[in-house]
């Protein structure tokens, strides 16, 4: 346990924020110098300094000698790669998942090792929040900006599993949020295929534990079937990005408990509390998608990431219709989470998109594209009409009389 420097609570070894008063653990607490921390590696990056640390190794700010630009480097953890074997699937995997290029995925640069023999990966720095970081500072998210994120998460996922990529651990540390002037909500996702590294240094046949029994992974985001160690495929993208979206919307996980068998049992044995139980008010459109991504059973999930994204859409579209053209833009109503802390009510969220878009988006209008048209007070309407009748019923009765005066006499 590691106390914390602003309130004096004991935080979890490896938390990065405390859990009592949210300060940032990793910034307060006084750590060893890293000895990365003003190396050159492979004589092409001087680490600058260690962002943060994770299951598969660390993460350094570091800058390309020769381009002078900032860049990030991913260090594995040594224990990780210990076999001839384990490196050069490695490699294997690395380039794979350099081959990708989307702009809602991060750009892997490079890989290599270090001089003493450190397997590391080069990726573009982000600026932005993780996730983790964003649920935390601003409690759960509206229907709207939940599906702009996901969205864009989708699209990345639609690109890498046609190229034969699976993530394999999606979870809100692995997608960076940056906000934009063109997008609040940019995403990238992180670590694509990384963690099948995890995979084969770990059980041949459980990506969930090791052969000495050590637990790899985020049980909170696994798939039932990656639970059970079986062969992946995209469907289990899709799972684990339910599980992220149900958070995003109700600022809770389906399924916690106090251990890690626990939650895997209740990822393989049971259904989620429904959201519309859960979150009072939202689309239960958006709460079919989620609960249809989050099928036990791969194929009762969507075939893959465009149809999981295109019932997306369909489903903010049911809660939404579009605007008439020439009519001012309004902002749609955003929900309002109990938990949501820094919001800004004027923000923008509901009518920008995402900056990535896909060819599915001409069968389907986008969610910023749409927005609710004010309510109608029917009540007042009929009153308006009843009066102009009398109106015109005194009118015409005042006439007639005037007649009736003047030439029926
Ligand atoms: N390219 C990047 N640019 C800026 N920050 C990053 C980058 N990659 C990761 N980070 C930050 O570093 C944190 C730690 O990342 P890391 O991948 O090491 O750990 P993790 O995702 O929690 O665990 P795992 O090792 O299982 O992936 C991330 O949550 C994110 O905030
Ligand atoms: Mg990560």
């Amino acid at each position: 346990m590691a106390a914390c420097p602003t309130c004096s609570n004991s935080a979890p070894d490896g938390s990065r924020f405390c859990p009592f008063c949210g300060g940032k653990l990793a910034a307060l607490v006084r750590k060893p110098q890293d000895p990365l921390v003003g190396k050159v590696i492979d004589n092409k990056y001087v680490v600058l300094e260690r962002i943060g640390t994770g299951a598969m190794g660390s993460i350094y700010k570091a800058e390309h000698r020769a381009l002078s630009k900032q860049i990030a480097l991913k260090v594995l953890h040594r224990h990780l790669l210990t076999e001839e074997s384990h490196v050069k699937r490695f490699h294997r995997e690395a380039k794979a998942a350099s081959r990708l290029n989307h702009p809602n995925a991060i750009a892997m640069l490079d890989f290599g090792q270090t001089e003493d023999g450190l397997s590391y990966i080069a990726m573009e720095f982000l600026p932005g929040r993780d996730l983790c970081r964003v649920l935390f500072d601003e409690g759960r998210f509206s229907d709207e900006r939940t599906i702009r994120i996901s969205a864009q998460i989708l699209d990345a996922l639609d690109e890498a599993h046609a190229a034969g990529v699976i993530h394999r651990d999606l979870k809100p540390e692995n997608i960076m949020i940056e906000k934009l002037r063109s997008n609040p909500d940019f995403v990238k996702v992180l670590d694509f295929g990384i963690a099948k590294i995890r995979d084969f240094a770990g059980s041949e046949n459980s990506s969930f534990k090791t052969a000495t029994g050590m637990v790899f992974g985020t049980p909170e985001y696994m798939s039932p079937e990656q639970i059970r160690g079986e062969e992946l495929d995209g469907r289990s993208d899709l799972y684990s990005l339910g599980v992220l979206i149900y958070q995003m919307l109700s600022g809770e996980l389906p399924f916690s408990g106090d251990s890690v068998l626990e939650v895997a049992t209740a990822h393989l044995t049971q259904p989620p509390i429904p959201l519309v139980e859960k979150v009072p008010g939202i689309n239960p459109a958006v709460a079919a998608v989620v609960s249809k991504l989050m099928a036990k059973k791969r194929d009762d999930r969507f075939e893959n990431a465009a149809e999981a994204r295109n019932a997306m859409m369909a489903a903010s579209e049911n809660a939404v219709r579009p605007v008439p053209p020439g009519r001012k833009s309004e902002q749609r109503p955003q929900q309002a989470p109990e938990a949501r802390i820094n919001a800004s009510p004027s923000s923008p969220e509901s009518r920008l998109g995402p900056t990535a878009r896909s060819a599915h988006d001409d069968d389907v209008a986008p969610a910023f594209l749409t927005e609710v048209n004010p309510p109608v007070n029917s009540n007042v309407q009929i009153v308006k009409v009843v009066l102009m009748i009398a109106l015109v019923a005194a009118l015409v009765a005042g006439i007639a009389a005037w007649f009736w005066m003047s030439y029926g006499q």
